[in-house]
């Protein structure tokens, strides 16, 4: 199983293990961490955006749906969002919330 390491602004790590195919947004709640949200996860609002640090690779590709709603709320290229991308390997990731 892919584990999935969760970087906090206190500096603390949370690392879980994770089967291939999970959301990001899932596996940040199993790791007890809130996720923001506004739209009820259906890839409208890019709340969730999360910062990837390690691992771009083991996520799943970004889907051209994703790219417009990132484009549309102005949030950066190199991110993605936890209510689209998929856990496919071992990553680490952030949020400016946590
Ligand atoms: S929760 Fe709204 S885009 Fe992910």
């Amino acid at each position: 199983m892919p584990s999935v390491c969760f970087a906090t602004s206190r500096g603390e790590r949370r690392e879980i293990d994770v089967p291939s195919g999970t959301l990001v947004l899932d596996a940040a709640r199993r790791a007890g961490l809130p996720m923001a949200r506004a739209c009820g996860e259906r890839q409208v609002c890019g709340r969730c955006v999360v910062e990837v640090r390690r691992g771009h690779s083991g996520l799943s590709p970004e889907a051209p749906r994703e790219t417009r709603v990132k484009a549309r709320n102005g949030i950066a290229r190199d991110t993605r969002l936890a209510c689209c991308a998929r856990v496919a390997g071992d990553l680490e990731i952030a949020a400016s919330y946590w």
